[in-house]
């Protein structure tokens, strides 16, 4: 069976592109990267996914006059590449209706909170800022709304009381590294059904069972 190709968008470190590179590697993740596009011409996910042997493509927003020639050109390079999802991995720029018109259902992102909690931007000082006991990551369907599509799947970690938002920040990308390679496998094996707000799961895998408290009931 041909393998679901990812266009992967990144502007930062690369540590999400690392998890999809090593998963696809390991098998965890049947799919294969055909393009990385950085809009940061110093990303660090530029040099992970050359190191991996990707092709990589830096399309400065810069050097265009509005978002929608930005996008139109960043589908050009993902129409050229073949590839059949996007997949957003810490891309900070928001993206036109061209380009969600241009891959329908087929753009997913990764959120550094719980949604509909704290979308935007510094999502994790918003989550200590608020007193949130607990915070986490999100991986969903990429609408014409700023972290707003429909939800794919969750991970939740605590707050502590005197983290910052760098620890905050470290904590939510170990399970980043989980649940995206996860995500799009579900999607690769096409398990994924979308149902206006709600993303089904079929066949349905097993329920999450137990609570989390922050503190614990204890002491
Ligand atoms: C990740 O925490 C990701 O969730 C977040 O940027 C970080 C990228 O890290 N994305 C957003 O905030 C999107 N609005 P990485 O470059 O190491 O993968």
């Amino acid at each position: 069976m041909k393998k679901l190709r990812l266009g992967v968008l990144a502007s930062g470190g690369g540590t999400n592109l690392q998890s999809l590179i090593d998963s696809c590697a390991d098998g965890r993740l049947s799919a294969e990267i055909a393009i990385v596009i950085s809009n940061n011409p110093g990303a660090g996910a530029l040099e992970r996914a050359a190191k991996a042997g990707i092709e990589t493509c830096c399309i400065n927003h810069r050097d265009f006059a509005d978002r929608t020639a930005f996008d139109h050109s960043v589908v050009q390079q993902l129409r050229d590449a073949e590839t059949d999802l996007v997949v957003l991995a810490g891309f900070m720029r928001i993206i036109s209706a061209t380009f969600i018109e241009a891959y329908p259902q087929r753009i997913i992102n990764i959120h550094p909170a719980l949604l509909p909690a704290f979308p935007g931007l510094h999502v994790q000082q918003q989550a200590i800022d608020y007193g949130a006991r607990f915070s986490g990551c999100t991986v969903h369907f990429v609408d014409a709304g700023v972290d707003t599509g429909p939800i794919i799947m969750q991970a939740v970690v605590p707050v502590h009381e005197e983290d910052t938002a760098e620890d905050l920040a470290a904590r939510i990308l170990v399970e980043e590294h989980k649940i995206y390679p996860r995500a799009i496998q579900l999607f690769a094996e096409n398990r994924l059904h979308i149902e206006g707000r709600r993303v089904r799961i079929l066949p349905a895998p097993p329920p999450c069972n137990g609570a989390m408290h922050n503190p614990g009931l204890e002491g």
